[in-house]
């Protein structure tokens, strides 16, 4: 049996997503959409794992923490106290030859020009350095380049029929805002003392110039963030020690999605012009995807940037009072994770090609055959337990293994499965990431008991199936 980390590519995860139904191209009967992602039966159990696990950690099991769902499009003075209409832009460059166009840090940074630093907004150096490296265009060859200008990621629409600019909204850019803006309902409501966060999940948009590697970097995806409230600090190591303790809350996170933090993630300390509008301090945790080392999730201190700015654009009182009466703007501390980039993390770290030799007469002949299969956290899998009859024309085994699956979907996601031979069943189950399978055979019949079959071993155990209840509470809950 062999396993080799190095062995994941993104040809093989897309295909497995395609063919096991997680992750299909968006609008695909129409030719697709040029970096638009569709979840399958599997890919939304996995992504409805991820943020239910999250919701779950993160806000329910918290005493200091609350939810909030707020709208997708907001009132646009928003964008405008946020910073997002001034400062959510990247730098975009023209091939003049064949028109495409690209981000000109990235260009650089592709050419491996990482010895230089390279700050978003220092467009002459950027068009010097994309002359002088002869940085060609990776479509048409060319090195004739434009002069880089900011381009605002926020997508623009119109509210009501009129298409006119005091129509103009914006899909927002990150959750985030849905949280500053409401600070004071739920501190009318809720009456939360600090430290106190609101998390939320919920859909963001970005025009990004170059999306890419399958679902890392799309325009439409989902954000899981916290908005952390802290008092104003007096020194550093206040508002230091709330940031640590989000940052071993993200390790904690990933190490449950069953990634490897020791030699897959990297904590890269953002430098100053490179980070955000808002931010002191950023921590990217990147993580080592099969394209390279990117940004995972992002944790920083926002100051009291954003509640000032709101306050002073929309007049509202956002401050707190405290026990003794002193009243303030309290300081942020920003966990913000992806959903679409956690569940590319997660499928790379669970993926493994182990290879199997098949059991021969004679020693050293047996046949060698891959197996994929997807090691994910029990919790993560999208399919808990398959039942399997050993034989689809047998009633009595199907009627007993119907029996085992009623009895088990009303707590676990189950598969009822009686299609092909159970050796392409199990295959089947490997791909998909389910942790048992469960046979019913004719023994089963005669002992009331049957095979559990556990996917990363393959090892088989006889459970009577009155004791299954039992078992499964100690290996999945
Ligand atoms: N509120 C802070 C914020 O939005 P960000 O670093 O721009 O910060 C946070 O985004 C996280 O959202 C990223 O770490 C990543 O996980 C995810 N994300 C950002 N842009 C994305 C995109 N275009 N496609 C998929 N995920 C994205």
């Amino acid at each position: 049996m062999s396993n080799n980390k190095n062995d994941v590519t993104m040809d093989k995860i897309v295909s497995l997503c395609k063919r096991r139904g997680f992750i299909f191209s968006g609008s695909e009967i129409y030719g697709g959409l040029a970096n638009a992602w569709d979840y399958g039966p599997y890919g939304v159990e996995l992504k409805n794992n991820i943020k239910q696990r999250w919701w779950r950690k993160f806000v329910l099991e918290r005493e200091d923490m609350v939810g909030l769902d707020a709208a997708i499009i907001m009132n646009p003075e928003t964008w405008k106290a946020s910073g997002h209409l001034d400062n959510f832009s990247d730098p975009l460059v023209e091939c003049k030859k064949c028109n495409s166009r690209f981000r000109s840090d990235e260009l650089l940074r592709r050419a491996h020009l990482g010895k230089v630093q390279i700050l978003p907004l220092d467009h002459e150096l950027q068009r010097e350095l994309l002359i002088k490296e002869k940085i060609t265009c990776p479509i048409c060859n060319s090195v004739s380049w434009s002069e880089p200008r900011q381009f605002n990621l926020m997508f623009k629409t119109f509210i009501g029929p009129a298409e006119k600019s005091s129509n103009i909204a914006y899909l927002r850019p990150e959750t985030a805002q849905g949280i500053f803006v409401n600070f004071k309902n739920v501190m009318d409501t809720s009456r939360p003392k600090l430290p106190f966060g609101i998390g939320q999940i919920g859909k963001a948009f970005r025009n990004e110039i170059t999306p890419g590697n399958f679902v890392f970097r799309t325009r439409e995806f989902e954000q899981m963030e916290i908005e952390y409230f802290i008092a104003p600090p007096k020194k550093d190591k206040d508002w230091q020690a709330a940031f640590e303790m989000w940052r071993q809350e993200i390790i904690n996170w990933m190490k449950e999605l069953g990634l490897d933090v020791k030699h897959d993630i990297y904590e890269l300390n953002v430098p100053d012009g490179e980070r955000a509008h808002y931010s002191k301090k950023t921590i990217d945790f990147e993580y080592k995807f099969p394209f390279g080392q990117k940004e995972l999730y992002g944790l920083v201190y926002r100051t009291d940037y954003d509640l000032k700015q709101h306050a002073e654009f929309s007049g509202a009182d956002l401050s707190y009072t405290d026990d003794k009466g002193n009243k303030f703007t309290p300081h942020v501390i920003e966990p913000s994770l992806g959903v679409e980039r956690t569940l590319l993390a997660a499928l790379c770290a669970a993926y493994n090609e182990e290879n199997l030799t098949q059991p021969h007469p004679s020693p050293g002949q047996g046949k060698i055959e891959t197996r994929v299969v997807m090691k994910f956290p029990p919790w993560l899998a999208p399919v808990k337990i398959a039942v399997f009859p050993l034989l689809k024309n047998k009633p009595e085994l199907v009627k007993k293994a119907k029996a085992v699956f009623d009895l088990l979907k009303k707590d676990y996601a189950c598969e009822f499965d009686d299609n092909g031979n159970i050796g392409k069943r199990y295959r089947r189950q490997d791909e998909i990431g389910t942790p048992y399978c469960l046979t019913v055979d004719f023994d089963s019949l005669k002992n009331g008991d049957l095979t559990v079959r556990d996917r990363d071993t393959m090892k088989q155990e006889r459970v009577k199936i009155e004791k299954l209840g039992e078992w499964f509470r100690g290996k999945l809950k």
